[in-house]
């Protein structure tokens, strides 16, 4: 059994009452609910360690131990050998920016940037200027429209012999849908281009394995999977070593931190550790071992997850599917729950995105309307300026939840 009411538990926000009933936060994919466990280490790091590194006495020492304790515990999130490839930035954005400098200072006028169209333009943007200036083409790989997936065809067609970098989501922010990051990574590495994964969607709901995935860079962000507002960038030694970051003069050569500009937030390393430890504890509750490795916790834990999850997925697809003339944007169909991760989205022709967002509001339900900057997709879509209604389930939502808001869109659409 999936220990829900104990998991809830630990989340204060999930007691909040709007009107007579609690809270439904469906909102997850803009962001996660925290649990104690995160913010009483990201109080007990300001209040007892604060520092900053590098110095002999206690509470630098105490932060060396903090970043390097973190560090690790990302490396076991992610599935990497070496926890010195996890790089801490401020948001997923903001390092792959930095990425994006550093790899395309080697690009130019014959080279090739392949982006998608399924994107969120944090995995878009920083890729189209980073080819703007270094005067290299953009192309994008096109969606299967009726499902939101992506179109292997054009994924076949764009990646060429010029290709040098392909930039890919992991999961759909938008349409929940998954991509086979995989063969993405086989296609692009035929021709010997590198990969950069966009995890931030995937890694709240499902186990991330950089080492199975076989990309090159991959990018996630704590404050989606139970944590503060971080960014996190894994990369192979070899190339975060040799890549030309911008860096100050007078900062370290040494890995992760010659791409860690400035000083750090180490209450959100200390936060993000204890946010991965959350999800390591729902593994060793479910195992009913508590003795597992870290990593064979989180392995235990995203299982347990993805089952509970898709339950309450399939739930809300069957009742959405079940309101006349709305319109999930996504796959839908109950035998490829597996293809998706549990965030919907829809429209109605009768109201708008923000009408229906706001009256689901009035009842203490929070999603997202609007396009989340998936732009490339609700552009591909036709669903611009509007955008669509979205609620994201997460591990802490419950199928009580998920039957009040299908109760809720329907009465609102009736
Ligand atoms: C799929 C996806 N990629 C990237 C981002 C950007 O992440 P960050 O806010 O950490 O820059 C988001 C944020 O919503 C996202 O959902």
């Amino acid at each position: 059994m999936f220990p829900i009411e104990k998991i809830r538990s630990r989340f204060p926000s999930l007691e909040r009452n709007i009107g007579k009933r609690k809270a439904v936060f469906f909102d997850g994919p803009g962001g996660s609910q925290v649990p104690t466990s995160v913010t009483s280490a990201m109080n007990e790091y300001l209040l007892r360690n604060n520092a900053n590194t590098g110095m002999s006495f206690a509470t630098s020492l105490e932060t060396d131990e903090v970043i390097s304790e973190t560090l690790r515990a990302c490396a076991d999130f992610i599935g990497c050998e070496d926890h010195r490839e996890i790089v801490f930035g401020q948001n997923m954005t903001s390092l792959n920016f930095q990425l994006a400098g550093a790899l395309s200072r080697t690009w130019g006028v014959d080279d090739e940037v392949v982006v998608t169209r399924l994107d969120h333009d944090g995995n878009v943007g920083p890729w189209a200027l980073a080819a703007e200036w270094s005067g290299a083409k953009l192309r994008k790989i096109g969606i299967n429209p009726e499902d939101c997936t992506l179109d292997m065809e054009s994924a076949n067609e764009v990646i060429t012999e010029r290709t040098v970098l392909v930039a890919v989501g992991a999961a759909s922010n938008l349409s929940g849908t998954i991509n086979d990051v995989k063969k993405i990574v086989e296609i692009a590495h035929s021709f010997g281009a590198e990969v950069v994964v966009d995890a931030v969607h995937l890694a709240p709901h499902s186990l991330v394995d950089v080492s199975n995935l076989g990309c090159d860079f991959l990018l996630c962000s704590p404050y989606k999977f139970f944590g503060p507002h971080q960014g996190i960038l894994w990369g192979k030694k070899e190339r975060l070593e040799e890549l030309p970051v911008a860096k100050l003069r007078v900062a370290t050569e040494e890995l992760p931190f010659r791409w860690m500009t400035g000083t750090q937030s180490h209450e959100g390393m200390a936060g993000t550790k204890a946010a991965i430890e959350h999800i390591a504890w729902i593994g060793r509750e479910v195992s009913g071992n508590p003795e597992l490795s870290r990593r064979d916790a989180l392995i235990s834990a995203f299982g347990a997850i993805e089952e509970y999850e898709q339950e309450l997925c399939l739930r809300m697809l069957e009742g959405l599917g079940a309101i006349e003339k709305l319109k999930i944007w996504g796959i839908s169909e109950p035998n490829r729950i597996s293809e998706r991760a549990p965030t919907v989205s829809f429209t109605h022709p009768s109201m708008s995105a923000k009408e229906i967002a706001e009256r689901l509001a009035e009842k203490g339900i929070f999603v997202w309307a609007g396009n989340f900057y998936a732009l490339e997709l609700t552009e591909a879509l036709g669903l611009e300026p509007e955008g669509v209604v979205r609620a994201g389930v997460l591990h802490y939502n419950s199928m009580e939840e998920v039957d009040f808001f299908i109760e809720a869109v329907a009465s609102i659409l009736s």
